[in-house]
């Protein structure tokens, strides 16, 4: 561990920026990150991957600095890299090699000598669920069983902290189910720190206790997740027979503010009066309000709202895939 590091925060990030040419593709980054794990989440190019490389030691600061487990992020890149477990977003792997080659190559790379590290590749083959297939060529593997093999490759060297940039990515659902069960276990029985980046809120919300949102380079949320859910007001549904444009009208006119799903309104709870309030608009407008309940958010709506308020045309986070980028372009 870095000589400073306190145990408190496993990565740190002040006033961090990342240049790619001209395009700032990390803006002014500010992280505490503690023991235990956290999702990243943002749409295409919001700049979870460069955060990753930038923590990781693999590509310079432009400005700012940084720590992870205590190392510098600027100098001391390789010890870092010793100390953490990184799955690329890309495929890493050698078609040609067997899975239990690969994963010994990896270890042995990261220092391990060969009795070492081929008995810790049968070890983390197994944990990751390729134990029967361990002597297969890659190049013969399921997407689910590559993405498993390069968990099993950023976890040979046994690290404290696993960095997965989108662990599910191209993942069927049982396959994801066993990505996302092996990284809970890694936390909760290995008791190692896991940092996640994904488009899906589902995929975060199965394994993380924190999350990081980021939009265009700039960190726009970083809270627990039972946090996030308190933060938002509280809003109530009604749904309206007939008049729902009506009625909209009716409550922006008393100042509430609403939105519309169709039949459905949304209506931000302004105090107890609230409902009250509705009910007389409804009054008003002429129209009858079949049923009324507070709304609770779950972190897709919440997610959804962050995003809205930001301007990111995004509608779920599925279609964070096809997002329209808003930075500038990967170098193509
Ligand atoms: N090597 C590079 N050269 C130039 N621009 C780059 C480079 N790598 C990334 N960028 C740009 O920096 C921004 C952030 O990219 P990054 O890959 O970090 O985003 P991301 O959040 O990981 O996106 P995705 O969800 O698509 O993986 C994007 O606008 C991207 O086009
Ligand atoms: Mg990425």
């Amino acid at each position: 561990m870095g000589e400073e590091w306190d145990g408190k925060s496993v990565i740190t990030a002040r006033n961090l920026c990342k240049m790619y040419g001209p395009h700032l593709a990390l803006d002014d980054v500010n992280l505490e990150i503690p023991p235990g794990a956290v999702g990243i989440l943002g749409p295409n190019g919001a700049g979870k991957s460069t955060l990753f490389k930038c923590l990781l030691g693999l590509i310079t600061t432009t400005s700012g600095e940084g720590t992870v487990l205590g190392y510098d992020i600027r100098t001391e890149g390789d010890k870092i890299r010793s100390r953490i477990g990184y799955m690329p977003e890309y495929d890493a792997l050698d078609p040609d090699l067997s899975a239990i080659d690969q994963v010994r190559y990896a270890g042995e790379l990261l220092g391990m000598n060969p009795a070492h590290a081929t008995r810790r590749a049968h070890e983390v083959l197994e944990y990751v669920g390729l134990k029967d297939q361990r002597y297969r060529k890659i190049e013969t593997y399921s997407t689910g069983m590559k993405q498993a093999a390069k968990l099993a490759c950023a976890l040979v060297h046994d690290p404290d902290v696993l960095i997965c940039d989108e662990p599910t990515n191209g993942l069927d659902q049982r396959a994801r189910e066993f990505m996302l069960q092996t990284l809970r276990r890694t936390v909760s029985e290995g008791n190692r720190s896991v940092l996640m980046s994904s488009h899906v809120m589902d995929d975060v919300q199965e394994v993380c206790d924190r999350i990081v949102m980021i939009h265009n380079g700039r960190i726009v949320v970083q809270r627990r997740i039972e946090d996030l859910a308190r933060q938002i007001e509280r809003e109530i549904e009604i749904s309206v027979w007939g008049g729902a444009s009506r009625m909209q009208q009716e409550l922006e006119s008393r100042g509430f503010v609403v939105r519309r799903l169709g039949r459905v309104l949304r209506v931000d709870r302004a105090d107890d009066n609230t409902t009250r309030n509705i009910l007389e608009a409804a009054v008003s407008a002429d129209v009858q309000v079949r049923q009324m309940q507070e709304y609770e958010p779950d972190l897709e709506d919440i997610f959804l709202l962050i995003m809205e308020r930001l301007g990111a045309e995004v509608r779920s986070t599925s279609d964070l895939m096809t997002a329209a980028h808003t930075g500038g372009d990967r170098d193509e």
